[in-house]
């Protein structure tokens, strides 16, 4: 099983180049199953995640292929028997996605329920009451959700009772083929939303107010061909900011979108970081080598601190002057990066969803494990800043959401480098 090893110390210099969204291409990917033409999706990222979904949606019959190293053509031109087994959706939730699609297309569908980050328990009730709402018959069974909707679905009012972006998402790619209007009140705010209402209407959807808490879509009879290009990943460009403000070091990093990161530079800019937005497109972190101060900060849905980005922010103020502290209101159990945190000397408290972080003079480097996407990178930031080596295992965790990470950071001047073998 790979490894990563770290020898820290080293600050950042240089500029990064982000990637294409992974949370935003997982469902734009699951769209492509309503329309029986092509669709292509430029800026996508190459992950385990992308690759899995593309595995489970070749099982669906839609023909998947990469052209020119990041764009990607996804054609559904007839559809298999509609039918997602667990061994295809348990690695990941966003699988779960493709269950609204097969039922707007095929009227029925067998979809396992799905898995994930072992980040809470993760539920999906509010992805089957919109879907409910709209006409789909649903039962439960061995861990498969059975959806079949007879005479189609129809628009629905569908006033969500707390924010999700997931459930936000299933039901926009419900309802885009559905008969009627379908409203959702207090829709998910989240960029990837609005990136996946843009997508669906260059389909020739009709959906208004995408990034807005009231979504309008009007269902049409078909989609057609069209041609994408993901929004920039935010929590990957995120990373990076926080990895130069724990190492110290002048980044600017490239193809992203600053706009979709203002609660985090607050944040950065609340520890004493320097935050220069350069362009639309660009921003420049810089931080001497002085220690961070410590800050707060409380986890929310968009436009609040994403949830993705809680154990990267924990790892910078581990060395912080003074004592922050992190409370998470998405997940009920996202802090198991702190005992891995802990290892490397990092004086940190949790109580149920809050966790005190006594910011220490110095990190040092030790063996540490990785449990989720976002915790292992935080053990990456936390190496890059600890004295002597780091030994990040379970890395699979990080390939499903970073491509290029000891490579990126390479080039900025960490010394990193992935080892195979036992
Ligand atoms: C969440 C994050 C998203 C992040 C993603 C991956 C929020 C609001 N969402 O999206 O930014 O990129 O994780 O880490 O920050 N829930 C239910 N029933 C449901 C669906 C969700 O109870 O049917 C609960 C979840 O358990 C959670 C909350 O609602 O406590 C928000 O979940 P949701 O936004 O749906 O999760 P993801 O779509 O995975």
């Amino acid at each position: 099983m790979d490894r990563i090893l770290i020898n820290g110390g080293n600050p950042l210099k240089g500029d990064v180049r982000i990637n294409g969204a992974k949370n935003s291409a997982l469902k734009l990917m699951a769209a492509s199953l309503l329309c029986d033409e092509p669709l292509t999706l430029t800026n996508m990222p190459d992950l385990a995640d992308t690759r899995f979904m593309a595995q489970l949606l070749k099982h669906l019959g839609v023909e998947v292929s990469r052209q020119n190293g990041s764009s990607m053509v996804l054609h559904a031109k007839a559809l298999a028997e509609p039918y997602a087994p667990y061994d295809l959706v348990r690695k990941m939730r966003a699988t779960f996605n493709v269950l609204g699609p097969l039922l707007a297309r095929r009227g029925r569908a067998r979809v396992s329920l799905p898995g994930g980050c072992a980040i809470g328990a993760r539920p999906v009730d509010l992805h089957l009451k919109a879907l409910e709402a709209m006409g789909a018959q649903i039962e439960l069974d061995e861990g498969y959700a059975l959806a079949k909707a007879p005479k189609g679905l129809h628009g629905a009012m569908i006033n969500f009772p707390f924010v999700s972006v997931g459930a936000t998402e299933h039901a926009m790619l419900a309802a885009v083929l559905a008969r009627g209007e379908t409203v959702l009140e207090n829709a998910a705010r989240e960029p990837e939303i609005a990136d996946l209402a843009a997508c669906l209407n260059a389909m020739g959807a009709r959906v208004e107010g995408g990034g807005s808490a009231r979504i309008i879509i009007t269902g049409v009879d078909h989609l057609n061909s069209a041609t994408h290009r993901v929004v920039p990943d935010r929590i990957e460009a995120g990373t990076y900011a926080l990895a130069v403000a724990a190492t110290g070091g002048d980044v600017c990093i490239k193809n992203c979108d600053p706009a979709h990161l203002g609660a985090l530079w607050d944040r950065m800019r609340a520890i004493g970081v320097s935050v220069q937005l350069v362009d639309e497109q660009s921003v420049r972190i810089i931080q001497s080598d002085r220690r961070c101060q410590a800050a707060d900060v409380e986890t929310q849905a968009y436009p609040g601190f994403p949830t993705d980005l809680q154990a990267q922010f924990m790892a910078v103020v581990c060395r912080a002057e003074g004592a922050s502290i992190i409370r998470e209101t998405i997940f009920e159990n996202r802090f198991m990066h702190a005992p891995e945190l802990s290892r490397l000397g990092a004086d940190i408290t949790v109580h149920g969803r809050e966790a005190v972080v006594h910011g220490v003079e110095v990190l040092h480097g030790a063996p540490v494990m990785a449990t989720d996407l976002r915790a292992s990178v935080s053990l990456v930031i936390a190496g890059l800043a600890a004295k002597g080596q780091t030994e990040v295992n379970r890395v699979y965790h990080l390939d499903r959401g970073f491509e290029g990470l000891e490579r990126k950071l390479g080039a900025l001047g960490a010394d990193i480098k992935r080892v195979s073998g036992p």
